[in-house]
Formats: C-alpha cells, sequence, structure tokens
C-alpha cells in the first residue's frame, strides 16, 4: 500500500543537494540535528555501534541519509518505526540531523 507523495520535488532536491559543492552546503544547521538527534539515540547509538539488529548511523553522507530517510517516509522500506519517525519531520529538521550525521564519526 502505497500513501501519495505529498511533496513532488522530493527527489529533484535530493539530487541537487548531492549535486552541490562540499558537504556543508547542504544548509543543514548541525545544532538543530544535535538536539533532535536525542529522540534517534534511544535506539541509534551515537558512538556508531550496531546494537541489536539497529542499524549504526553515523557518519552516512548527507544525501544518503537524506535518501534512506526518505525511503521510510515514502514507505518504500518496510519499517513501521522508521516510517512514522521519518514521516513526522519536516525538511528543515531532516537537513539538520543529516548535517548532524554526517558530521558523526564511528567511535566504537
Ligand atoms: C524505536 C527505535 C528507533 C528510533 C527511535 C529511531 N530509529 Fe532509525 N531505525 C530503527 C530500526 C530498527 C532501523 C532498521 C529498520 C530496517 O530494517 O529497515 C532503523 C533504520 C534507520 C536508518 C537506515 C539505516 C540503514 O543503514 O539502513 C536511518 C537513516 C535511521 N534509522 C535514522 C533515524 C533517525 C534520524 C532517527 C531519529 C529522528 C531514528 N532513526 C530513530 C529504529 C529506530
Amino acid at each position: 500500500m502505497r500513501q501519495g507523495s505529498q511533496t513532488p520535488g522530493w527527489f529533484g532536491f535530493v539530487a541537487a543537494a548531492a549535486l552541490s559543492a562540499t558537504p556543508a552546503a547542504a544548509t543543514g544547521d548541525r545544532a538543530l540535528g544535535e538536539y533532535l538527534s536525542s529522540e534517534c539515540t534511544a535506539c541509534h547509538q551515537s558512538s556508531g555501534k550496531q546494537v541489536g539488529g539497529i542499524p549504526a548511523i553515523v557518519g552516512y553522507p548527507a544525501d544518503q541519509f537524506i535518501a534512506l530517510m526518505g525511503a521510510y517516509r515514502d514507505k518504500h522500506r518496510d519499517n513501521q518505526v522508521m516510517q512514522t519517525i521519518a514521516g513526522r519531520l519536516t525538511q528543515e529538521e531532516l537537513l539538520a540531523l543529516a548535517a548532524y550525521y554526517e558530521s558523526l564519526k564511528p567511535t566504537q
């Protein structure tokens, strides 16, 4: 069951972000991302360690992170929790999280 996409420009936007010169150009507010990530660290370890089948998400390039979250939001990827979380994020919040997680290095 697919729901209609609310933002038809999504993939164009991701492509534009991916093509921009530097990762930092993806205008995400890293500080906001760090703040928002408190919701994620309940499951995803910020050390980059994979725990109990929950993948590590630190160090993902922003464009890849955004594409993954888009896949949950648009229900191309099956995971109820992640679909709900991704569906709730605004574009600004998503960019912020992408900038934050991109900046982290796995420390395990
Ligand atoms: C209740 C637990 C939980 C919370 C909270 C959670 N996630 Fe997840 N997340 C998961 C699980 C489980 C998966 C693997 C789902 C699958 O098999 O597709 C996942 C997958 C992901 C992936 C894909 C990783 C990959 O390599 O495939 C990303 C990106 C992600 N989550 C980001 C986030 C972000 C950002 C937040 C906070 C806004 C968040 N998650 C909050 C449980 C959670």
